[in-house]
């Protein structure tokens, strides 16, 4: 049996991509999830697609944030590695309500870091964000930009990154990846599994996705004053299956380099796209027309944030492969399968 990782939030968007992935990599994965935001169907489909490794995956309905529940999982399964997804991540949200936020994203990680370092389990990828970044001065930005956090949101994600060097000071058996994400998009190439936000999405290709099956009339752009090539804010997607793979290459460097610490990497692309090119790749990809209106800024937006990515390339190894038209064209594969996400069944099944 390959190597066992336990996987928080591995029902949600990225999760249930970085399991798959995790799977045909001959990993044993065991996802635990309180399906906040999540489906169960999407840890039912990574199984199939998984086909002869669907076996090697286990799910748990679990809050990270309950410890009886975490030791229950650790005493009976040993993991070589946590990669901790569960949180909430809605940034309007988080400022209506903030101790929502500290509550789940910081009193969960807290948690499962007790949990982990009471079973010996010391190898952690943590889901960072680019919004540690906030408004950033100077672009790319680089693991060394400053930081800054426009919001609760943010301020977990900054928190949980100082509590992750806090603890590999005091204890230098904690080997700990923080990955900052910059904008994922996409779907696997199946059209399968995809994101399947709960309520009203806040990203920009959900909502895309939702126009284009009809489910909402119009997109509202945030902004088209902003000092960019045609004046709407730019941002560096990533295919969220490259994104997947950064995670794989993260758990390699674990096992492959004894000097890892507490280290820190952007994911992105590099590249940035603004989101009136976001909106014309996509009706390019699904021959279906968006309508939009011009709205203004919304309060917190960063007008370009992009990513500098030579430290993931040069000491992961790994580097984003997918074009914005084949995000597009995998969102519109997954659209179009599933327009209501994974609320009715999928048709393939
Ligand atoms: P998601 O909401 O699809 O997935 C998060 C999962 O965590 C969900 O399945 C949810 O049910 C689960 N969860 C939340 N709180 C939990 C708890 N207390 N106990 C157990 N499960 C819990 O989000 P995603 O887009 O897949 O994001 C995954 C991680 O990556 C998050 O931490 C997010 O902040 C971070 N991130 C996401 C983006 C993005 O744009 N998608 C960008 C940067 C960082
Ligand atoms: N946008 C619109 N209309 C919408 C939604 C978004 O014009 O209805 C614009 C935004 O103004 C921005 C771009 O599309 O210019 C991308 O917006 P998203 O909300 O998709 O992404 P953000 O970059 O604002 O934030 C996202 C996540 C954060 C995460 C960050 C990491 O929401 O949680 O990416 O870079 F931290």
């Amino acid at each position: 049996m390959g190597r066992c990782v336990l996987v928080t939030g591995g029902a949600g968007y990225v999760g249930s991509h970085t399991v798959l992935q995790l799977l045909l990599e001959g990993f044993t994965a065991v996802v635990v999830d309180n399906l906040d935001n999540s489906s169960e169907f999407a840890v039912q489909r990574v199984a199939q697609l998984a086909g002869e490794f669907g076996k090697n995956l286990t799910f748990h309905r679990i809050d990270i944030r309950d410890i009886e529940a975490l030791e229950k999982v650790f005493s009976t399964t040993k993991f070589d590695a946590v990669i901790h997804f569960a949180g909430l991540k809605a940034v309007g949200e988080s400022v209506q309500k903030p101790l929502l936020y500290y509550k789940n994203n910081i009193i969960g990680t807290i948690a499962l870091l007790e949990v982990m370092a009471a079973y010996g389990c010391k190898k952690l990828v943590f889901s960072s964000s680019a919004t540690v970044y906030g408004w950033p001065k100077d672009l790319p930005c680089t693991e060394e930009s400053p930081l800054c956090a426009m919001n609760p949101y943010g301020q977990t994600k900054l928190m949980i990154e100082e509590i992750c060097h806090d603890i590999h000071r005091a204890d230098s058996d904690w080997k700990i990846m923080l990955l900052r994400y910059f904008n994922p998009v996409g779907a696997h190439s199946s059209g399968h599994i995809g994101e399947d936000p709960r309520g009203i999405p806040n990203n920009l290709m959900p909502l895309i996705q939702q126009v284009s099956v009809g489910r909402r009339p119009t997109l509202a752009v945030f902004g088209n004053d902003y000092s960019t090539k045609d004046g709407t804010g730019v941002r560096d997607y990533i295919h969220v299956v490259d994104l997947a793979d950064g995670h794989i290459a993260a758990l390699h460097k674990f096992f492959e380099d004894p000097n890892i610490g507490c280290e820190v990497y952007n994911l992105g692309t590099g590249n940035g796209t603004s989101v009136l090119e976001m909106v014309a790749a996509f009706e390019k990809a699904s021959g279906k027309k968006i309508p939009l209106v011009m709205a203004g800024r919304r309060p917190g937006d960063a007008e370009i944030l992009y990513a500098c990515t030579a430290k993931a390339e040069k000491e992961l190894n790994w580097k984003a492969k997918y074009s914005i038209e084949e995000m597009c064209r995998d969102q519109w594969n997954w659209a179009s399968k599933n327009p209501w996400g994974y609320g009715l069944p999928d048709p393939a099944n």
